[in-house]
């Protein structure tokens, strides 16, 4: 049967590096038998230009009826001074939580053609292949209450909340033992329990967890340690989970050990499979419209659409060692370019990319 694909490009570089993916799904629909259509919507800052909110009920329906949601970014200066709830963020946020996409999977995989892009000495990074499991649809994203008040004194105050149940936490736990199940056995669940009582609350359900998967073993970090150790060693981590706020840190850490932010990708899942897939980056508004944006995070993205959602496991495989082929061919853009490569912008990096598929 014929699968629904919702675009939505949303804002800055997303609106390019989408527009590459589109390429590659198409190749993969005329060229591989893959069997898709595709409808673009608006989310974000360009949602708000065009209709006055970030998530359209259009925008919204598309992406309950669609098997899979490919986006790009959100976000751009011309919007921050909007109060909170209507920036363009909250598109996106609105779309985790109305899709219930709770489980976000983050690879950190270091290409070994790029391991001195890394910042970090490539004996550090050589060879990194780190799962972060970001839970998605809670925490002190989500939290009530939140707000700025004011005191009686009249100075103003922020406040958020940060809040877990015990079945959040079990759902993400049980996503993340899975996933270790199938690699290296080994996950470490990160937190901050020596100050905070919710996420003592998630050591106590994680270790409860842990007794259903004998076979993997569980250990525990505090979210400081966690960011130094990543930088220190990262090599020790297979799989790791954490919490909303926790993962959307570590997870931009954890990209540069790979040589760029732009190589991220990323799937959200829901219980049943169902995705929405992204890179990590943001909309980069600094560098939108000039073609210099890397869109392999966003091809990798597909890849990881077929893997997860379509259930086409050789076509991910394909797209995944196309992107490594282009690396091999030398192609590098801005983000990742090293003295002697071949600097390509972002519709370069995707032709090749697709050229490279058969
Ligand atoms: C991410 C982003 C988002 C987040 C923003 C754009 C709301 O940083 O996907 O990591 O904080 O989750
Ligand atoms: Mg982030």
């Amino acid at each position: 049967m014929t699968k629904k694909i919702a675009v939505l490009p949303g804002d800055g570089i997303g609106v390019e590096i989408v527009a590459e993916a589109v390429k590659l799904l198409e190749c993969l629909r005329r060229d591989f038998g893959l069997d898709i259509e595709m409808e673009q919507a608006l989310v974000g800052g360009a949602a708000i230009d065009a209709t006055g909110t970030p998530l359209p009920d259009k925008t919204l329906a598309l992406a309950k009826q669609a098997d899979a949601v490919l986006l790009g970014a959100v976000g751009g200066p011309q919007w921050e001074a909007l109060d909170i709830a209507a920036r363009p963020e909250k598109g996106l946020l609105g779309l985790r939580k109305e899709l219930n996409l709770f489980a976000n999977l983050r690879p950190a995989v270091l290409y070994p053609q790029l391991a001195s892009a890394s910042t970090l000495k490539p004996e550090v990074v050589a060879g990194l292949d780190i799962m972060i499991v970001r839970e998605l649809t809670g925490d002190i994203y989500f939290g009530q209450p939140r707000g700025v008040r004011t005191l009686p004194n009249s100075e103003r105050e922020g406040f958020n909340t940060m809040v877990y149940s015990e079945s959040e936490i079990e759902r993400i736990g049980r996503v993340a033992f899975d996933i270790a199940r199938k690699r290296n056995k080994k996950l470490c669940s990160v937190d901050k329990a020596n100050v905070l009582e919710c996420t003592e609350l998630w050591r106590e359900v994680m270790t409860r967890v842990s007794k259903d998967y004998p076979d993997v073993t569980l250990t525990h970090m505090y979210v400081d340690n966690a960011a130094m150790q990543l930088v220190r060693a990262p090599k020790q981590f297979d799989v790791m989970v954490t919490g909303n706020m926790f993962g959307d840190i570590l997870s931009d850490e954890a990209s540069m050990l790979t040589g760029s932010i732009g190589m991220l990708p990323s799937a959200s899942l829901d219980a049943n499979g169902k995705g929405m897939y992204e890179p990590i980056h943001g909309s980069a508004p600094d560098i939108a419209g000039k073609n210099v944006a890397n869109p392999l995070a966003t091809l990798l993205s597909v890849a990881m659409m077929l893997r997860y959602t379509l259930q086409q496991a050789e076509l991910a495989a394909r797209v995944e060692r196309a992107v490594s082929r282009v690396l091999d061919q030398g192609y590098r853009t801005a983000d990742i370019h090293t003295e002697g490569m071949r600097k390509a912008g972002a519709k370069e990096m995707g032709d090749a990319v697709i050229a490279a598929l058969h």
